[in-house]
């Protein structure tokens, strides 16, 4: 994971590379650093924890119009000031940050490295001393750095400072995801736009296996051959104002408040001219030829992709499986004739769901990918995109982009459907919007989903979420969002499995939340509520408006039974939030954690 930057200019570095990291802080927050260099050298500043620490000890005063920074989510290494980035070699002539996992780095240390003393346990480090060895053997800078490049093996973004070549900041990128900013009389170097909008929005992108020489007024894109590539800029459609948490206190409880918005957005997004919800038709096609459809992602996008399935499989009649894609690189099962392969995926570079669309590619399958991210990663290298139109998730948690996945896999199911001639399930944009006013009853219901967070999980070390059918998958996510934010142990199960194991672990007080919102299961939901009850348990029943009983601790307005998950989610949601700030947690940054998991 981890995110990096660079700048070179007229301005000062310093502020806009601390600005860019505080950005990129959802990559990794366990350590930071920058680099600046000017007249009297290279310094290097950095500190173990946030780039609030990072913050107090660089020194304001010096002025240096060349940087590189970095925000670290450690792989090798314990997360410590040692092996926070940048690294230096030997001599301190070279200075690089690094996002990403080089996997030879054991094999480059043993042949190139005997005798020389690391100071850090990270893979980065080998780098850096290994493009000094090529230099001392010498190579010109460009081209010690691409000799090392070719001798890599695994996923880089690399920014490297020379002391000796004082207006150049040399950049590579494979597999991690990495732009070049423009500006006048400036150019930068980001893991993501939003880190550096702030000076521009004009970014280029970079594709694997490049090699960038950026200076003040010139950017040279090359292959890791040599050959020179022209490329256009884009400009990032970023409104610096998504990316800022305004009055809210954290950036989570501000995109679960975003939800109603998002999804009118999404419904508008997706309607056509005549004002019917519509899909590119080369997607229909895709998803009309294929006989299976196999969707991939990870965490809380798979928990999007449990409640896909249903969609799909209810209203446009395709057989679907979904799977995690770590596993499915071992575990690949059997596959159809023509498959259709659906990746879910908030940012768009998650590296395990990445490594699957790289194989299927191999195979020669077809891939759509749903994200939050145009031009991210996943979106690039599959066929075809549709976009979830949330706007920035900044928060680790992700709660906006869960919805925006299961609103968009909803219309993607729908006008599958119409396209194969069945009868639409319901008028999908009529119901969207009664998700989208039901979502705002429930955010407006604050004080109810603090008291339940209050009253269930304030002492308690562990939490179960309970449901049946769909409302099984709910409770996964629901499960997931407090635990990653609370660190409170939640599991989610299946009503019905309780009884084969997991009843065990029910004593006096357990919290256990169910949510009945089906209809055909909700007798079955609450019985599943009296086993735990008549053996201590503490229950919290989220209920469907029609399906309630008395002693329901919230009733959810009434919306389209197969979309519920859509509402239900958001009471989990909201009441993981006060749970883990009740417990002192920090929400948007839960320990361990980050945002985009670049890393396999
Ligand atoms: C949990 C969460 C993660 C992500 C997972 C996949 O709140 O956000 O579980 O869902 O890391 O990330 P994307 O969707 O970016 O592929």
């Amino acid at each position: 994971m981890c995110g990096i930057v660079g700048y070179i200019g007229n301005q000062d570095s310093k502020e806009i590379l601390i600005k860019g990291l505080e950005k990129l802080e959802y990559r990794g927050y366990d350590s930071a650093g920058i680099a600046v260099a000017n007249a009297n050298g290279v310094h290097v500043f950095k500190e173990k924890g946030r780039i609030a620490d990072l913050r107090k000890i660089v020194d304001e005063d010096m002025l240096a119009r060349i940087g590189i920074g970095h925000t670290r989510w450690a792989t090798h290494g314990v997360p410590s000031t040692l092996n926070a980035h940048p690294h230096q070699s030997a001599s301190e002539r070279l200075t690089l940050v690094h996002n990403g996992v080089i996997e030879n780095y054991e094999q480059l240390k043993e042949e190139y490295l005997e005798g020389v003393a690391l100071k850090s346990e990270t893979d980065t480090e080998v780098i850096v001393q290994l493009i000094e060895i090529f230099l001392n053997d010498g190579l010109s800078i460009e081209e010690a750095f691409r000799k090392t490049l070719k001798a890599v093996k695994g996923s880089y973004a690399f920014a490297l400072l020379d002391a000796e070549t004082p207006d150049t900041i040399f950049v590579a990128k494979n597999k991690s995801p990495l732009l070049i900013g423009l500006g006048d009389g400036f150019n930068v170097v980001a893991s993501d736009a939003m880190a550096m909008l702030q000076v521009t929005n004009q970014y280029v992108e970079l594709m694997d296996k490049e090699m960038v020489i950026v200076k003040r007024d010139e950017v040279i894109i090359q292959t890791i051959d040599g050959d020179v590539m022209n490329r256009k800029p884009f400009t990032a459609e970023l409104d610096a104002s998504d990316i800022e948490k305004g009055t809210y206190p954290h950036y989570m409880l501000k995109e679960i408040d975003e939800q109603p918005l998002v999804i009118r957005k999404i419904v508008e997004e997706y309607r056509n001219e005549n004002g019917v919800l519509s899909i590119d038709e080369e997607i229909l096609a895709a998803m009309n030829e294929a006989d299976r459809i196999y969707i991939i992602a990870a965490g809380t996008s798979y928990h999007a992709g449990l409640v896909g399935k249903q969609f799909i499989e209810k209203m446009a009649k395709i057989a679907v499986e979904v799977h995690i894609s770590s596993e499915f690189g071992y575990n690949t099962p059997l596959l159809s004739e023509r498959p259709l392969f659906v990746f879910i995926s908030q940012s768009g570079e998650t590296a395990d769901s990445r490594a699957v669309l790289v194989k299927v590619k191999e195979l020669g399958y077809k891939a759509l990918t749903i994200t939050n991210v145009p031009g991210s990663t996943l979106s690039r290298e599959a066929d075809y995109t549709l976009l979830l139109h949330a706007g920035p998730e900044i928060a680790v948690a992700s709660t906006k982009a869960y919805t925006a996945q299961l609103a968009v896999l909803a219309i993607l199911a729908e006008v599958t459907a119409v396209s194969r001639g069945f009868k639409p399930e319901m008028d999908l944009s009529k119901e969207l919007g009664i998700i989208a006013n039901a979502m705002e009853v429930l955010c407006d219901e604050k004080d109810e989903f603090e008291s339940i967070a209050r009253e269930f999980l304030t002492v308690t070390r562990n939490c179960f979420f309970i449901g049946r059918g769909i409302d099984f998958y709910v409770g996964l996510e629901g499960a997931l969002k407090l635990k990653e934010i609370s660190y409170i142990q939640a599991e989610g199960f299946a009503g019905g499995e309780l009884k084969h194991g997991t009843i065990a672990l029910i004593e006096e007080g357990t919290p256990v939340i169910a949510l009945a919102t089906q209809e055909s299961v909700n007798l079955s939901i609450r019985g599943n509520v009296k086993e735990v009850v008549a053996r201590g348990a503490y229950p919290c029943i989220i209920s469907m408006k029609g399906l309630d009983m008395n002693g329901d601790s919230f009733v959810l307005p009434e919306v389209h039974e197969l979309l519920t998950p859509l509402i239900s989610v958001v009471p989990l949601q909201l009441i993981s939030y006060y749970a883990a700030l009740h417990r002192g947690c920090d929400v948007d940054k839960p320990r361990n954690l980050a945002k985009s998991v670049t890393v396999e």
